[in-house]
């Protein structure tokens, strides 16, 4: 990602600060009272046993907040700082990385698993599946990655992109909330195929009550 990618997450963090705006304090509630109990579900379900688990581009770390895997060395890599210390406010991780996503500062097979949510939706698909090979080459085999991917036609989609054309139209500007998305999922055959091209193994996909229809959530596993 380029400095101009960086400086626009950490101006979107800037600005999404719970005292800071209506959407920042909404946006955070739903963190830390609905998705965090989702990404708790499929931790406990996927993420048990030994070794380090990485949250790759972490945000603020609130969607993780619920996460229980005590003695587990827990890392929150994002390129943004902004991100990172906010995310230094959840007692949940022992290091923070500022990194990116498509070249990760880690060593082949080092981590035990790894979860993001709306991370992937920003990137390319070429970029995408090379992010997924980045995952594929830390985790170790039979790793899995819990992956909260928005969809085309999620809930927060619904809600969020009348605002976005309404407060475009009267700014005469075009107005988004988070920086561009391009490449959201389109369909269980879409994650299926960016699976395959990274060589991991789909576990299961998902799109439930469970994150209020929010993301589609992808788990996948590095080979043994
Ligand atoms: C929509 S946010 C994820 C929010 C997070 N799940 C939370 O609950 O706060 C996407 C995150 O990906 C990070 N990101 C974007 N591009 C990145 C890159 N190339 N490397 C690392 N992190 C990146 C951004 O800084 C941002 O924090």
């Amino acid at each position: 990602m380029s400095e101009s990618g960086r400086a626009a997450w950490d101006e979107h963090w800037d600005a999404i600060r719970p005292e800071s705006s209506l959407f920042g304090r909404i946006a955070s509630l739903v963190r830390v009272q609905v998705l965090s109990r989702a990404v708790a579900h499929y931790a406990s379900k996927y993420l048990a046993g030994d070794g380090p688990l990485l949250e790759a581009g972490s945000g603020t770390g609130q969607s993780s907040s619920r996460i229980g895997v005590p003695g587990r060395p827990r890392i929150a890599l994002d390129y943004s700082t902004r991100a990172l210390r906010q995310a230094r406010s959840i007692r949940l991780f022992d290091a923070f990385l500022q990194g990116d996503i498509t070249r990760l500062p880690l060593r082949d097979a080092s981590v035990a698993g790894l979860w993001n949510l709306g991370v992937l939706e920003h990137f390319d698909e070429a970029a995408g599946v090379g992010i997924l090979r980045e995952f594929r080459r830390v985790l170790a085999p039979g790793g899995h990655a819990i992956l909260f991917w928005p969809p085309d036609f999620g809930s927060s989609r619904m809600v969020l992109a009348p605002i976005e054309a309404l407060r475009s139209w009267r700014r005469k500007s075009p107005f988004r909330f988070f920086p561009d998305e391009v490449n959201r999922l389109a369909s269980r055959a879409h994650a299926r195929r960016l699976l395959a091209a990274a060589g991991l193994e789909e576990r299961r996909i998902d799109f439930s009550f469970r994150d209020l229809f929010i993301h589609v959530v992808v788990v996948a596993r590095r080979p043994s």
